[in-house]
Parts: C-alpha cells; sequence; structure tokens
C-alpha cells in the first residue's frame, strides 16, 4: 500500500526490525571477545603473518601452520576468522568457483596480535581479560549495582580482590606483566614522540610501574634522566627484568612513595575510588618538590556519548574497572581529574591528548 507520498513504505516498517535486529547483535555480542580469544589461544595471527608475509590463507593451511600434524577442525576456525572479519580483525579474499573459497590476511587491527621480536604484541591483554577468575565476575555485573561495597570479582571470587589473587597465582602475575608490557611499549613510542615535560628531571618514579617498560623507554630517550625508580608491588617487582638506571622498589602507595623531581604513572588511577585516588595523589604531593610533577596516563572519559570507537571503547574499559578491580573505580572526565588533583594541593593541571585511549595529565605542584 503507497503513503501520502505516493511511496511503497517497506514491508518491516511496523515491526521494527532494526531495534530487533540490534538486540540480537547485543545479545551474541560475547562471540566477538571469546572468538578473539580462541584466535590468540590458537597463535593464529603468528601463523599468518609468519615474518611479513601475511600471504592470505585458508583455515585449513592456518590450522597446518599450528600444529603442522594435520589436526584441528578447519570449518570451525573459517567460521570464526569470518566473524572477526566483520569486526575488522582479518581480511578475507573469496575466490569464486564451483565452490566458494575463503582466505584469510591480517588487518592492521589483527596485526597488534602479532608477536614482535621482544615477544610482546596484544594477545597477553586479551588473554588477561578472560581468565577463569575474570569470566566469573560477568555474570554477576548487576551485583556493581545492588550493592557497590564490594565489586563483582570479589563476589564471584569467595571475596578476594583481583590484585590479591594475582599475588598469589604467579601465571596471572606473569600475565598480567606481559599485558601490561605489549600495551604500554607502543603506547610510550607515541607519548615519546609527542611529550616534552621529562624536561629538567633527574630522578623519575614510576607508581605502579609493572615490569619496568615504560620507565625503560624514558630513559632510553631522555639521557638526562639519572636514576628512575620502578614502584610497584612486591611480587610485581620480583618478577621484572633488570633494567640499566632503573630500581625497582617493592611497596604499598597507599603507604608511601619513593622521592623523586617527578612521578610517572600509567593506568593506576583508574582502578581505584575517588577517595583512593586522593589518598595516591596525596602520597605522591609530598614525595615531590615544590614545582615538582605528576604526570599520570589514564583512559580519560568525553563528556558526550556517542558510537564512536573512541568512546566505545572508554566507556567498555569503564565497565570492566567496575567489575573486576573497584565497584567505584572509574574512567573519569578530564574535569573529574582536574577537581582531584586541585583537592590535594596541586597548583596546575592540564590534559594532553597525544594517544586515542590514554591521555596525559599534567598536575603541578
Ligand atoms: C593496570 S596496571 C598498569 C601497569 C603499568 N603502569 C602499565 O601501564 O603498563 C596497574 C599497576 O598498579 C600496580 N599496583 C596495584 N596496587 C598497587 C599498590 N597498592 N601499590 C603499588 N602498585 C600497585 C599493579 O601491580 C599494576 O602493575
Amino acid at each position: 500500500m503507497e503513503n501520502e507520498d505516493g511511496e511503497t513504505p517497506p514491508r518491516t516498517a511496523d515491526t521494527n526490525n532494526g531495534a530487533r535486529l540490534s538486540i540480537m547483535e547485543l545479545a551474541n555480542m560475547i562471540s566477538v571477545p571469546m572468538s578473539l580469544n580462541a584466535v590468540v589461544r590458537l597463535n593464529v595471527a603468528d601463523a599468518i603473518w609468519q615474518n611479513g608475509s601475511n600471504t592470505p590463507l585458508s583455515a585449513s593451511e592456518i590450522l597446518f601452520r599450528i600444529f603442522s600434524s594435520g589436526v584441528g577442525d578447519p570449518e570451525n576456525l573459517q567460521r570464526i576468522l569470518r566473524m572477526l572479519t566483520s569486526y575488522g580483525v582479518f581480511n578475507e579474499h573469496v575466490s569464486s568457483g564451483e565452490e566458494l573459497k575463503r582466505r584469510y590476511s591480517l588487518t592492521d587491527i589483527g596485526k597488534t596480535l602479532v608477536t614482535d621480536e621482544k615477544g610482546l604484541s596484544y594477545g597477553p591483554y586479551v588473554l588477561q581479560h578472560h581468565q577463569a577468575e575474570l569470566m566469573k565476575a560477568w555474570a554477576v555485573v548487576h551485583e556493581a549495582v545492588v550493592d557497590s561495597s564490594t565489586e563483582p570479582f570479589v563476589k564471584a571470587n569467595g571475596g578476594e580482590t583481583a590484585y590479591g589473587i594475582y599475588g598469589k597465582k604467579p601465571e596471572m602475575n606473569d600475565l598480567m606483566l606481559k599485558a601490561m608490557s605489549g600495551v604500554s611499549v607502543p603506547f610510550m613510542k607515541a607519548v615519546l614522540e609527542g611529550y616534552d615535560g621529562f624536561e629538567g628531571v633527574e630522578r623519575l618514579v614510576d607508581v605502579g610501574g609493572s615490569a619496568g617498560d615504560c620507565l625503560r623507554m624514558i630513559l632510553q630517550k631522555h639521557t638526562h634522566i639519572m636514576e628512575g625508580v620502578n614502584f610497584d608491588l612486591p611480587e610485581v617487582v620480583a618478577k621484572a627484568p633488570k633494567i640499566d638506571g632503573v630500581t625497582h622498589v617493592g611497596g604499598d602507595m597507599f603507604n608511601s612513595i619513593p622521592h623523586g623531581d617527578a612521578i610517572f604513572m600509567k593506568w593506576v588511577l583508574t582502578t581505584w575510588t575517588d577517595d583512593e585516588v586522593k589518598a595516591i595523589m596525596i602520597n605522591c604531593f609530598k614525595s615531590i618538590p615544590v614545582g615538582g610533577k605528576l604526570i599520570a596516563c589514564e583512559p580519560v572519559l568525553p563528556d558526550h556519548t556517542d558510537d564512536s570507537h573512541r568512546t566505545r571503547a572508554l566507556l567498555e574499559g569503564d565497565i570492566f574497572v567496575m567489575t573486576i578491580y573497584r565497584a567505584k573505580g572509574k574512567h573519569r572526565t578530564e574535569d573529574e581529574y582536574r577537581q582531584l588533583g586541585k583537592s590535594v594541593g596541586f597548583l596546575s593541571f592540564q590534559a594532553i591528548y597525544i594517544d586515542h585511549f590514554y591521555t596525559l595529565l599534567e598536575f603541578k605542584k
């Protein structure tokens, strides 16, 4: 039947077809990260990459490179690769003949999963997020709304916090270290190209510095820095590799932080509540001289909500923090960080946008 404009409306206009499709997509969304996890576990990216060849391969050819013994189910691997192609992880090359043949190469997103010469990639970060203990927490995210005094992770893991469990399970601690290195190294390359705030610093302390990768890279570029202190939990620094010019110090940032001209901190404040962030900032404030800086790199939320990749990545990370680390730990806006800094006595603040995910926050004493 034609409408007033003489057009025939789509048959499905009154059945809300698009909305029903979207809710089905959202309800099935778990297939995306879990398939990504499968691809990392199977080492698919390294199998395709093979020293940069990135030659399009069929699922059978990929399986042969992974297992060489001909085991595995190529049809199921292809199902995973097809789905992740639609999320931009793989390119699909289809050759038509009597039977459609599909081959896969890596896109720029897929290449982030390739292990580099230092053994790093974003793969461990994917695996780190999908360990059994973390997965249990995702079933009870609603608990963060019902009672925010205890994190979903803690409720799902018999009262243990995430960092508590990492400390007790060496394999989780190791994966966390690898995950942090894999994400931090490419980010730090961008920071070191675009940020000159380390000038004049002689002793730099990295709070929550994990394996010390950020500090190593800062010291390599800024040779005027005489000493780097990598400060993290005792069990974490115990596993950190030896780095020239860097002293690993174990401790608890809620008790005290080693002295320095400046403090660097990446991806630490986000995990904590406002009161805890103030406590960390007060300890930073105490450990730097007048004129000294706290340089924090954190995901910073935009004021407005939209469906861009950046906004989504930041909002999704916010729910991760709420579920796993702290029910009231959060991704914050620029203004929320400004106010937190002011409340503990920092005199000036500026946010520097170099990277799409992390923002550099400079607090000056
Ligand atoms: C998300 S990770 C970031 C690691 C590193 N800065 C990076 O970006 O690669 C947070 C770090 O904070 C450390 N951390 C957690 N609680 C801490 C505490 N109470 N005192 C010192 N470090 C702590 C963790 O061990 C971990 O290395």
